[in-house]
């Protein structure tokens, strides 16, 4: 059973509604099965909106809101019970149970949908839908979207709320992220010397799986050496140098809440001089923005914030030469800080959440939303340009902070980062 309560779920749902307009239909679709590879599919995840306005965690699923004036009715579609389909594949839920569980007008099995729908449709206005569809959904929706002329994208209200967490999803996100917590400090005490990147993987997997946190929130990238300087490297199959930096960015995802976490150590625990420059450098900007983080300030203020301390940073030590102005507005830095200062984190990692308002300006931050921040500088190993002692570096440092009523709470600050944690 689910942690968040049914009517957190139908609160959100009430919510939906009353942001419909009046004489109009929502069809919210759950996930389908992703083929693999011929006949297994990838481990099932529910879609992240189907997620939020319902808890419930199987496929082949649909929720409708049908919305008169100001009233709404909700009605959804689930697998029916199938004894031979259950006994290879799982157990459902079933349409009884879910009678008892959800606080939903009307369950019915999910062969009756194409049936129904029609009738739903019948003097309505505007159809709403998540336009994100796979093909699967595409084709069974083209004949009902004929119906309705005005097509509205149910996403922008979804994820609009999503922005705002609630207690209980602070709650998860907070599981999540002390169950990474785990993980890393056991990669940080781990004797790392002799070992390959895909053993430092197995560490994080297992610790995660063993606290109940089944999913990653992500492909993890254990990243030593010059690998740290491909910022999506998830090969993670290198055998680690004594002397190098492993740049490790993994997050478990609870209860389909994510954390996203990424800290860089040493193969031997001890960081040179000149790792512990680009080190002290990206430390010492990740704490001054998440020091900012509070209400009304925006995002591209930080990111922007974080440029100016970074590249001034790499004046200093002589990884950029020349003059900050000319830099910044030929934007230099952008080889060796090349990704924005943070993203939301929720449901997804990189949460679905808007960045912008109906009249395209910034949102600003808010109370109760959840976000990284994450600079970082990369050095690449043939970078001629770069005093030589720098090359090959690549470090970043992430946390997840919520944004408070008057300023910010980080949340992962439990996991160490302070180079004097990381020596001993
Ligand atoms: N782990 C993905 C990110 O940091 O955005
Ligand atoms: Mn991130
Ligand atoms: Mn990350």
């Amino acid at each position: 059973m689910s942690v968040i309560k049914e009517e957190e779920y139908k609160k959100r749902r009430d919510k939906v509604a009353k942001r419909m307009s009046k004489n109009s239909v929502a069809i919210i679709f759950s996930a389908t099965y992703k083929v693999r590879s011929n006949d297994t599919n990838y481990p099932f995840r529910q879609n992240s909106n189907f997620y939020y306005l319902t808890g419930f965690k199987e496929d082949n699923s649909i929720l409708v809101l049908i919305k008169k004036n100001k009233k709404y009715k909700s009605i959804l579609f689930i697998n029916k019970k199938n004894k031979k389909e259950e006994m290879w594949n799982g157990k459902r839920l079933g349409v009884l149970k879910a009678k008892k569980r959800f606080l939903i007008d009307e369950i019915h099995i999910s062969d009756k949908f194409q049936k129904k729908v029609s009738k739903y449709l019948e003097f309505k206005k505007n159809l709403y839908f998540d336009f994100k569809l796979d093909n699967s959904q595409t084709k069974l929706f083209e004949k009902i979207a004929k119906k309705i002329n005005i097509h509205k994208n149910i996403a922008l209200i979804i994820e609009k709320m999503r922005l705002i967490k609630s207690d209980s999803e602070i709650k998860l996100i907070k599981k999540a992220i002390d169950i990474t917590k785990k993980a890393h400090h056991r990669l940080m005490k781990l004797d790392k010397i002799g070992k390959n990147e895909y053993e430092l993987l197995s560490n994080i997997e297992h610790t995660f799986k063993s606290h109940g946190a089944y999913n990653d929130a992500y492909t993890s990238i254990v990243a030593s050496g010059n690998s740290a300087n491909t910022l999506h490297y998830i090969d993670n199959n290198k055998p680690l140098v004594n002397g190098e930096l492993i740049l490790i960015d993994a997050g478990c995802e609870y209860e389909y809440y994510a954390s996203d976490i990424t800290r860089t150590i040493a193969v031997n625990k001890q960081l040179s001089k000149a790792q512990r420059d680009i080190y002290e450098l990206v430390l010492s900007v990740e704490k001054t923005i998440i020091n900012m983080v509070k209400p009304n300030v925006k995002r591209s203020e930080l990111h922007k914030k974080s440029e100016e301390l970074l590249v001034k940073g790499m004046i200093r030590l002589g990884i950029l030469k020349g003059n900050y102005k000319k830099i910044i507005k030929k934007q230099i830095h952008k080889k060796y800080y090349p990704h924005g200062i943070g993203h939301w984190l929720g449901l997804d990692v990189h949460d679905e959440c808007p960045y912008k308002d109906e009249n395209g300006a910034e949102i600003a931050l808010k109370e109760g939303m959840v976000l990284t921040i994450e600079p970082g500088i990369y050095i690449d190993k043939y970078d001629e340009n770069v005093p030589k002692k720098y090359r090959g570096i690549g470090i970043r440092i992430e946390d997840d902070i919520l944004v408070t009523k008057d300023g910010n709470k980080n949340l992962s600050s439990a996991i160490k980062k302070e180079v004097i944690d990381l020596q001993s």
